[in-house]
């Protein structure tokens, strides 16, 4: 028995790397997956590895910052599978003109506030009016380390994630009492070959320096949390945040340049 044997999910972004991860992952374990994503054709790979191991999936093509997109993609849900138990949101992203605050376009800041916080609360608004009627159900909301301290980069996406968080701990409190749960997990650098082309290699050096774990993150790392939060090995866990970052907000900021130094360095000198 699988642990969501007989459950069904839906899972935005499900064409992307942590997505297609997800849903094979949930799918592994008895759910029925609606992959969801803007792009129709990647939601449809997932759902095709998904079916051709034999569990139950469909895809849809759904734009997380579009309503009716998103209404359609729960009623898909609805119509194919008759419940839905899980809902992921991992859809989102960031944009590379996301560079700092007095060079903001206003512009980059509304669209990445509508994708990762708009769009979430979109997906939470109209999943949850089935979950209340089911008197259960589990969101699990993908935010980022981005949303846990200020770093150089990405102001917009940081504070677009920090919503979701708030978001999180919102729907829980309203809704904890009526059998929904809702947690996040803020992932670090996860690499996968979407992101690897992007990514300047001297950050991927300077992140495994200031990482806990003795390799870098995967997008199984992620979907292993999702299915923790997700089942009900998790159910009197509500309204809380998971980091999955190999341990890089659980240390002291001087962690790399001390372990540089020796750690002889740090006997103090009697
Ligand atoms: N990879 C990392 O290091 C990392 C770290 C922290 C958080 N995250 C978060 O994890 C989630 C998944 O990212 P990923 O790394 O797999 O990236 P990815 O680009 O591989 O996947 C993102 C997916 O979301 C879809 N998407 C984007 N906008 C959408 C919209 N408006 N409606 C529906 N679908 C949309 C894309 O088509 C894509 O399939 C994102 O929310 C991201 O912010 C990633």
């Amino acid at each position: 028995m699988g642990m969501l044997e007989g459950q069904v999910a839906i899972v935005t972004g499900a064409g992307g790397a942590i997505g297609a991860a997800t849903a094979q992952m949930l799918a592994r374990e008895g759910a029925a997956v609606l992959c969801a994503d803007r792009n129709p054709g990647t939601a449809a790979r997932t759902a095709d590895a998904i079916l051709s191991s034999g569990a139950r999936a469909l895809s849809v093509k759904a734009d997380i910052t579009e309503e009716p997109e998103v209404a359609a993609m729960v009623a898909a849900a609805l119509e194919a599978f008759g419940r839905i138990d899980v809902l992921v949101n991992n859809a989102g992203g960031s944009s590379g003109r996301d560079v700092d605050i007095a060079g903001m376009d206003a512009g980059v800041w509304d669209r990445t506030m509508a994708l990762n916080g708009r769009g979430t609360m979109l997906c939470c608004k109209h999943v949850l009016p089935q979950m209340l009627s089911q008197a259960s159900g589990a969101i699990v909301n993908i935010s980022s380390g981005a949303a846990t301290a200020g770093q150089l980069s990405m102001p917009a996406y940081a504070a677009s994630k920090s919503a979701v968080l708030a978001l999180t701990r919102a729907i829980a409190t309203l809704h904890g009492r009526e059998g929904v749960r809702c947690n996040a997990i803020t992932p670090g650098l996860i690499l996968h070959e979407n992101l690897a082309p992007h990514y300047p290699e001297e950050h991927v050096r300077i992140d495994a320096q200031n990482i806990l774990s003795p390799r870098p993150g995967t997008v199984e790392d992620i979907a292993n949390a999702v299915l923790f939060l997700a089942s009900s090995m998790s159910a009197f866990v509500n309204g809380h945040v998971l980091p999955v970052d190999g341990g890089l907000f659980a240390h002291t900021p001087t962690y790399a340049q001390t372990l540089e130094l020796g750690l002889d360095s740090l006997r103090l000198r009697r």
